[in-house]
């Protein structure tokens, strides 16, 4: 009765298509190309593609088996394992506010992005694509109304979906916009490596660069790697648990376990396919101010370079509109997921204290409290600060901690550093330590035959992933994190 209010996955391609829409994000289209380009190409992913193996399907299968065991979100989850474990729980939720908060001021980027080369197809000289990306850029992040308009404008579409609940809102969405972007994004795959002088790109990805390796350092590139996969998968902070928690027990988590992260990372793959060939090209062809990069500026400015100036014309356009819908696309799915999250831990309030859930009351509050949460992100111009035209100031500035680096640079560092910096490895170390040496990986096998007719396959393999392997990876993420961001000098 309980678990009929709270919703449930009508069926488990739904449920597959939601929870690979949460891992494939921003964090798959401009985080995995260049880290892969630049810390050793072909090296680099086969570290990766380990790490899935030994770190992120037990990792998946363990949130997704409490979640279902338990049937709560991420705080109720860890409150039912044990009332002193119910602060991890908070650990997840807390990571969610704080991810959702900038997310959805970037994902309000990629709309401001797609409607710029939409209007340009259609009426050219609107501004956009003639102008120069990086002048662009620069006014763009440092006008406060406007970046706050497509922040709202992101948002909003965040909390209609999730408003229509698990499956009417999240998972007819997701079973939708999941295959469409998979088509889309090969066709720009497509288009990308069939550019001229595509192989520069091509060779930048996958060039086992030993040198890289050597000069950044294993460690590093391992760390790199690993805060990468847990982060595109989305485990560590509960939304796996969250997703979990709405699967009927009819459907086989062992092998939802597997697929997940396969697709997560194929679509990883692609997306470098889609994106560093492209880029590569326009080396090649000598357009000015195309390089390889990573983050926002490789999505904004170069990507935009390579759409208006490598490609132009009407087909630029029309690429440039195409792509930044994709990433819009892949970005929402994610950011749902997210509310989801905070949501889910009032809706289950309500529904263990007997009452409706109200949703879409909850959902709306949620969703206007991480809009405001989202302010600082959207106001300080990327780290710009007053001095470079914003309208606020940086975290250093205001808390007077200038010599601390990176992770003060701009508000949204400073949000990521306590989720997916701290809080994330935290959790998903803290989630496998539970799992090995308390509640014993026996209960993620009953849950796990709790399948009618079905026998867990791999279980001595799960058993040493949640004891050993998991932890470790993750507090060795955890104490490269803190080394980045304070620049301690540990790797
Ligand atoms: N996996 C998403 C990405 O790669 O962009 C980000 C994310 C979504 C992280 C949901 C965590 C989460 F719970």
């Amino acid at each position: 009765m309980e678990q009929e209010k709270r919703g449930q996955w009508a069926s488990n391609f739904g449920f597959l298509m939601a929870a690979i829409g949460s891992a494939i994000g921003l964090g798959n289209i401009w985080g995995f190309p260049y880290k892969m380009g630049a810390n050793g190409g072909f090296i680099f992913l086969i570290i990766y593609l380990a790490l899935v193996s030994f770190v992120g399907f037990a990792t998946m299968l363990g949130e997704l088996a409490l979640g279902r065991k338990y049937g709560m979100g991420v705080i109720g989850t860890y409150r039912k394992i044990s009332e002193k474990y119910t602060w991890i729980g908070w650990l997840g939720w807390l990571s969610g506010f704080f991810i959702l908060a900038f997310y959805s001021v970037l994902g309000g980027f990629t709309v401001r992005y797609f409607f710029g080369f939409l209007l340009e197809m259609f009426s050219s000289g609107a501004g956009f694509g003639g102008m120069d990306s990086g002048a662009f850029f620069g006014s763009y992040i440092i006008n406060a109304p406007v970046v706050l308009l497509y922040h709202a404008i992101f948002m909003g579409a965040t909390i209609i979906i999730v408003m229509g609940g698990i499956s009417g809102g999240i998972e007819k969405f997701s079973a939708i916009a999941m295959p469409t972007l998979f088509v889309m994004v090969i066709i720009v795959v497509i288009r990308s490596v069939t550019l001229e002088g595509s192989f520069v790109g091509l060779e930048f990805m996958f060039k086992p660069d030993i040198e890289a390796i050597k000069e950044i350092g294993l460690m590093r590139v391992l760390k790199t790697a690993a805060g990468q996969m847990f982060f595109s998968l989305s485990l560590g902070m509960g939304c796996m648990i969250t997703y979990g928690s709405y699967l009927s027990k009819n459907e086989n988590l062992e092998k939802n376990a597997m697929i997940i992260p396969i697709a997560d990372t194929t679509f990883a793959c692609l997306s470098a396919l889609a994106v560093l060939p492209a880029v590569g090209a326009f080396i090649y062809q000598g357009v000015e101010g195309v390089s390889f990069g990573a983050g926002p500026g490789l999505l904004f400015v170069t990507l935009h370079r390579v759409f208006s100036v490598g490609m132009g014309g009407f087909m630029g356009n029309f690429f440039g509109a195409f792509f930044y819908f994709l990433v819009f696309i892949a970005a929402v799915t994610s950011s749902i997921s997210l509310l989801e999250v905070c949501t889910a831990y009032f809706i289950d309030k309500r529904v263990a204290k007997g009452l409706s859930p109200d949703r879409k009351k909850i959902t709306l509050i949620m969703g206007i409290i991480i809009f405001l949460l989202g302010f600082l992100p959207a106001m300080d111009g990327l780290g710009s600060g007053r001095a470079g035209g914003a309208m606020i100031d940086i975290p250093a500035v205001i808390f007077g901690m200038k010599e601390v680096r990176v992770a003060f640079d701009c508000w949204l560092d400073f949000y990521d550093m306590i989720s997916e910096g701290v809080f994330m490895p935290l959790g998903a170390m803290l989630m496998s330590l539970i799992i090995g040496w308390k509640l014993k990986t026996t209960l993620i096998k009953e849950e796990v035959e709790s399948t009618p007719g079905y026998q867990i396959r791999a279980y001595n393999f799960w058993d040493i992933c949640f004891k050993f392997i998991v932890p470790l990876a993750m507090f060795f993420v955890l104490l490269g994190q803190l080394d980045d961001f304070f620049g301690l000098g540990i790797f």
